[in-house]
This record gives C-alpha cells, structure tokens and sequence, in this order.
C-alpha cells in the first residue's frame, strides 16, 4: 500500500513514525514534510494548501490512502478534495472540521446539545462586545472564531485588558478574518487534559490521554504558543473522569455531529478543563494535538492503517483499541524567542545519536536539509520523546535526551511534566 501524509510538522513525523511500522504499507511520500520526515517517507514539495497538485500527485503515484494533519487544509477542504477524486482519505470533511475552524460554531453546538462548557456568548461585532463586557465578571477569556495557530486565545484580567482584547482581535484584526467574529467566555480554573480520540461518524474510541504546556516559559508564563511539551498519561484523567466524557462529552458530539449533518470521520482532540464541578470543554480541534501525537502515537499498540481504515470505512466499533501500560514525555525544542521572533538556520547536531535507541524518539518539527547538513528552520524545531516505565521515569529519560541535541539557540522549559509530582 502507498500511503501519502499531508503537513511538515512533529505531529505529522510521529503518524508518519507510526506508518513506518505498518506491515501493511510499501512506499510512504509526505507533502511537503521536513528534513526527519524524510528518513522514512519520500517528501515531495507540495504546500500543505495546495489540495489540486496533491490529488495530481496521488493520483499519478498510484496512492492508495492519504492522511491530513494540520487544520488549515482540513478546514479548507484537503478532504473533500481527495474524496472527490475517489482517493481513500482519513480526516474529517470541511464541513466537520468546522468543529475546529469556527469557535462559535463549536459552542453554539455545546450549547444545544447540552455539552459541559463554559459559559459564553458570540459576537460579530466589536460595539456588541464591548458593551457586554461593561457587566461581565473578570477574568474573562476572548477568543477569535477562526484559526490563529492556538494564539488566539485572550485571558483578561480586568475590563480594560478585556476592551484592548476586543479591540485587538476584532477592529485590529490582529489575527486577520479569523477575529471577524468572537466568543467571549467565562474563565474556568483546574487542570487541564487533552484527549484525542478515533472517529468513524458514528463511534468515537479515545486513546491515551495527555497534557500540554501551552505557555513559552517556566512556570507557565510568557505567550501561548503551539505547545512546548507533553506527557501522557494524565494522572488526573481518572477513570471515572473519562467515563464520564465518553457518555457526557464524545458519544454526544458524535451523535450532535450527525444529526447536524456532519458526520465526523477523523481524530476529535477535546481540551478539557477539570473543574470542581466536573470536567468541560475547552476547545474542539479536527485533528491530531502538536506534541500531544509525540506521546500518544508511539504508546499505540494497533497498526495505525488498521484504525483509520476502520474510521473510514465505518466500521472503528470492530477495532480493540490498545495502548502500553507506561508513559511518555515530550520536551520540545524551540528557537530562543518563539514564538515573537527568532532566528533560524542554525545546524543541528546530535541527530544521529537518536538512531536505534529503544523508546526514544528524535521528532522533527521545523527543520529542513541545507546540503547534508539538517538546520533548524521554525519556532518549535524538534520534540524530544521518551518512553519510562512511569511518567518520573519517562520524564528524567526525556531530558536527559536533550542533552544529546545541540544547536545555536536551543531554548526549551526546563518544568515539562512537573504536575506529575502534585498527582
Ligand atoms: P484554546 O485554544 O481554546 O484551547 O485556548 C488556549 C488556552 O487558553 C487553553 O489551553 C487554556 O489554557 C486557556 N483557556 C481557554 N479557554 C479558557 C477558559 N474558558 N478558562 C480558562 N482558560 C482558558
Ligand atoms: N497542542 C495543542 C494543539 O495541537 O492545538
């Protein structure tokens, strides 16, 4: 089988990691993919957004099964497009992804379906919101409808923060269209806990769950940025808790998803917040986390093409979905001074010390080839993984690997996983 993977990033090397180790598949390309992608997938130079040069290409390779990573392409129809051409394809359509792509839109459909939330209200104009912040409770928290790579996301301590937000996303248009319109929202305090989960339009199966470091700096400080590191399990993701999601949160979105005409095929990240008064919602995303995938996919027992294949084809209830009994930690690695501004180009050494070494993992997030040479070439550059037997365990391993990746720049928070030690 010819599988071909669509986006650049460290989640798209930990999927492409996990078709490597299918039996079932021959040839893997990755449009466009990065400089570690390409030690196991052919990478052909196609923008991820360029959905009519990727069908040609699929179509002239003899593809058998394409897999979409990011969110823009999902949302803008990556999908769509390839089923038109009858290419078999796992993600959710445009009109599902809009789980993701529209803020409002996921709300609203909390809000009818009767889905734990926070509080909120949508607005599309900035009069509008202005003038309901004057009685509203702060904090508060602002968030642009549309994508903002995770940055669009104020949390305003005050009513003057809170004016400047507004200001900011929807007359400045700070993040461009995605501020046209704008959730405001009530703020909500507890742990935090991603899960991702299998969907065939009808069944939704969760993996293992995990926890991201949104903040650039220790201590949760500093901007949110994509994500600077991940564990996984979560501790505080009981069983009980996920029981309680499952019937609560995932089978009714599912089920929301299709009444509303929006089968959902694909993966579901939920955001939640565990609250005192139980867990909420705190974002739908249509796709793999980035560095969630780093800690959950290499813990995947199942032969990934088996599982989204099933979701394809409408038949994931038949799939035993399993996960080794240990843990994992994420460290990312970023340029100094993501994600404001940063320099990059600066060769990475220590790569090969990654080779063959038995639950570690060395995943490429910006990064490309200048000549023989790889050099770092974004914010967030590589996701350090290891595995452990526990989360102490998988943690102490994966920053001891830090230490074998050396280049110019080299920034990372030194406190990935410390809220195992309060679990
Ligand atoms: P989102 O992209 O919606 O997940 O938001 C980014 C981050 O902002 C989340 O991971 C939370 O840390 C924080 N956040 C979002 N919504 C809320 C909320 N209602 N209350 C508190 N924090 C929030
Ligand atoms: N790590 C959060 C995200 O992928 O949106």
């Amino acid at each position: 089988m010819k599988v071909l993977i669509i986006g650049s990033g460290g989640r798209e090397h930990a999927i492409a990691y996990c078709v490597s180790k299918s039996k079932r598949v021959d040839e893997i390309y990755c449009a466009p993919g990065n400089a570690g992608i390409a030690e196991l997938a052919e990478c052909v130079n196609i923008p991820v957004m360029d959905f009519d040069k990727q069908v040609d290409f699929a179509k002239e390779t003899g593809i058998d099964f394409v897999i979409v990573g990011p969110d823009d392409p999902l949302v803008a129809g990556c999908v769509d497009a390839f089923e038109k051409a009858g290419i078999k394809v796992f993600g959710p359509r445009s009109n599902a992804a809009i789980i993701e792509g529209s803020k409002a839109f996921s709300k609203d459909l909390m809000k009818k379906y009767d889905i734990p939330t926070a509080a909120y209200e949508n607005f599309d104009n900035a009069e509008d919101a202005l003038a309901y912040l004057e009685t509203a409770d702060f904090p508060i928290v602002l968030k642009a409808d549309g994508l903002a790579l995770g940055k669009g996301v104020l949390i305003c301590k005050d009513l003057e923060e809170a004016k400047a937000g507004v200001k900011e996303i929807m007359l400045d248009k700070h993040f461009g269209d995605a501020g046209n319109r704008m959730v405001i929202e009530e703020f909500m305090t507890g742990r935090e806990v991603s899960v991702l989960a299998f969907c065939d339009g009808t069944t939704i199966k969760t993996m293992t769950s995990a926890q991201d470091h949104k903040r650039a700096k220790d201590g949760d400080q500093g901007l949110n940025t994509g994500g600077m590191g991940t564990f996984s399990p979560s501790p505080f993701y009981t069983d009980e808790i996920a029981a309680f999601c499952q019937k609560e949160i995932y089978d009714k979105t599912m089920a929301a998803m299709k009444a509303e005409g929006r089968d959902f095929v694909g993966v579901l990240f939920t955001g939640l917040m565990l609250t005192e008064k139980g867990p909420k919602v705190l974002e739908f995303n249509a796709r793999f986390g980035d560095p969630e995938a780093q800690v959950v996919l290499p813990r995947m027992k199942n032969d990934i093409i088996d599982v989204m294949e099933a979701c394809v084809d409408g038949r994931l209830d038949e799939i035993d979905l399993q996960f080794e009994d240990n843990a994992a930690v994420c460290v990312v690695l970023a340029s100094d001074g993501y994600p404001v501004s940063y320099e990059k180009g600066f060769e990475i050494k220590g790569l090969d010390n990654f080779e063959d070494k038995e639950g570690y993992y060395v995943f490429h997030a910006g990064t490309k080839f200048a000549g023989q040479k790889v050099v770092t070439n974004g914010g967030r550059v590589l996701g350090v993984t290891a595995k452990g037997a526990d989360l102490k365990e998988a943690r102490a391993n994966a920053y001891e690997a830090t230490k074998l990746i050396e280049f110019d720049n080299k920034y990372m928070r030194n406190d990935i996983g410390k809220a195992i030690d309060e679990a």
